[in-house]
């Protein structure tokens, strides 16, 4: 089963993603985003994203079969955490389409498929036991990954995720939505002195929060005359951004110490971003072997749900197809710690 072609659904949030997977590289993948639709709102409307998602799934999966003659051998689609009517809609396609070709079915973890991320990428080196962390829009969290399939979470965020806090700077500073690409872009403007913003629970072992952050943003916003100059938003942003990155690198540091473990790898949208990216990089020089995904399978894609299916399908073989969706779902329960 090494070798199976997984065909795998990504509905979980605002991109309808499917993805053709063999071990380790990427057959054929496409990807419908749904972001000019929820730029108007400044965030991502559940509504309107299930719809979305029920009215591109079909396309987007014909564009990937397109580039495949080949045999398919497992179905696998991400089962949650997420919105509920885009997972359901991925769900039903996915399982749909696995019942009508006879093929298994694996309801996938969503930050399972973040952490499998790097199996997307044939230059990947690095493998486990390792130290995770996932940052994205709705979760930041460490994890111990002893082996693939195992984890065991070490801390994270109390209240916002690191995504969010991304997302909310760059509305209080009128950037638009996406946050954190518009907070990266923003950022790289500034020039001179930048205001400082605190580094929450610094003192809080491997816990985490990041909405004191967004207050103290909004402080600053509230300080300054309307409208806010150009320079001050960008120093605003390079602020928020170097604020984030540094809570976030300082986290995995004490988390690599504490274990022992001296490998890292990083997913979920907000490792596409530079700065973090960079960071991490630069821990390299302390002994720490890291690794980050491409950008593109950093965010949401269905590559990645493909390589944590096929894991989940050699641990624990096909699931039932009427497995319901899980708006929340603890990875712990899709990859629990052995010892
Ligand atoms: O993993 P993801 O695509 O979806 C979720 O599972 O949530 O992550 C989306 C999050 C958003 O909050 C977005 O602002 C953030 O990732 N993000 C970034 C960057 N690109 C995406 N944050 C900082 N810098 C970026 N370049
Ligand atoms: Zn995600």
């Amino acid at each position: 089963m090494n070798d199976a072609v997984v065909l795998a659904v990504e509905t979980s949030c605002d991109e309808t993603a499917v993805a053709l997977y063999r071990s380790g590289a990427v057959i054929a993948e496409a990807l419908h985003s749904q972001v000019d639709i929820h730029r108007y709102y400044g965030g991502v409307v559940p509504e309107l994203a299930s719809r979305d998602h029920a009215g591109h799934v079909r396309a987007v999966t014909e564009q990937v079969l397109a580039q495949w003659d080949g045999p398919i051998d497992l179905v696998c689609a991400t089962r949650g955490p997420g919105l509920i009517g885009g997972l359901l809609v991925g769900l039903t396609w996915a399982r749909a389409f696995a019942f009508s070709r006879g093929l298994p079915f694996v309801g996938v973890h969503h930050l399972a498929g973040h952490l499998a991320a790097p199996l997307a990428d044939p230059d990947f080196d690095l493998e486990p036991p390792a130290i995770a962390l996932v940052a994205s829009g709705g979760h930041t969290l460490i994890y111990d990954l002893p082996r693939w399939g195992e984890v065991c979470v070490l801390g994270g965020t109390r209240d916002d995720a690191a995504g969010e806090c991304f997302d909310k700077g760059a509305r209080m500073l009128g950037l638009g939505y996406p946050g954190g690409p518009a907070i990266e872009r923003t950022a790289k403007n500034h020039e001179g002195p930048v205001p400082r913003l605190p580094r929450p629970m610094m003192d809080r072992g491997l816990e985490m929060s990041f909405s004191g952050l967004k207050t103290a943003v909004l402080k600053q916003v509230q300080s300054l005359p309307e409208p806010l100059e150009s320079q001050q938003v960008a120093a605003l942003a390079y602020s928020l951004q170097e604020a984030i990155v540094d809570v976030l690198v300082s986290k995995v540091r004490r988390a690599l110490k504490e274990t022992g473990r001296d490998r890292l790898i990083i997913g979920g949208g907000v490792a596409a971003n530079t700065a973090l990216r960079e960071a991490v990089a630069a821990l390299q020089s302390e002994g720490i072997q890291t690794y980050v995904p491409p950008r593109k399978y950093c965010t949401d894609n269905a590559a990645m749900i493909a390589a944590a299916g096929l894991i989940q399908y050699q641990r624990q073989g096909a699931e039932s197809l009427d497995c319901p969706a899980k708006a929340r779902w603890d990875l712990q329960d899709f990859w629990p710690a052995t010892v």
